[in-house]
């Protein structure tokens, strides 16, 4: 499975827009470290991505406030789910390893749930972003 980013991804935010794409990047570092089988490392790999998922995520939550966004809490409830996810792949990797079975699985939970989030909830949010930036010309 290949993970790339594509621009039929994109939302028209800007700022979000150039996040996804680091925010690929850094899922796809964080594969490319974990086929190498070194635990540790890994683990640092899902810091490194934690964090940048964490920013990314009130980036978007700023957006939705500013814009009295009617879907905000069922947003972000999705963001904080993902969020607890990485936790809990990181706690995985903590006790078992990191073992071919999970890196496969985590390649299509991980990425799927990105792509589906980014074409349905992201994409709703920017085009309530476009009415409101229209509408009052900020
Ligand atoms: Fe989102």
């Amino acid at each position: 499975m290949e993970i790339q980013w594509s621009s039929d991804l994109e939302t028209g935010i800007g700022i979000v827009d150039d996040q996804h794409r680091e925010l690929f990047d850094r899922i796809i570092e964080f594969f490319r470290v974990a086929d190498q089988n070194d635990t540790v490392l890994t683990l640092q790999t899902v810091d490194y991505l934690a964090e940048y998922v964490i920013e990314h995520f009130s980036a978007e939550e700023g957006i939705m406030i500013k814009d009295s966004y009617p879907g905000f809490a069922s947003h972000r409830d999705e963001h904080s789910k993902f969020i607890k996810n990485v936790y809990q792949i990181k706690r995985k990797i903590a006790v078992g390893g990191v073992t071919p079975e999970l890196v496969a699985t985590l390649k299509t939970d991980l990425v799927d749930w990105l792509v589906n989030h980014i074409n349905v909830r992201d994409k709703h949010l920017a085009t309530i972003h476009q009415k409101e930036v229209s509408r009052y010309r900020w």
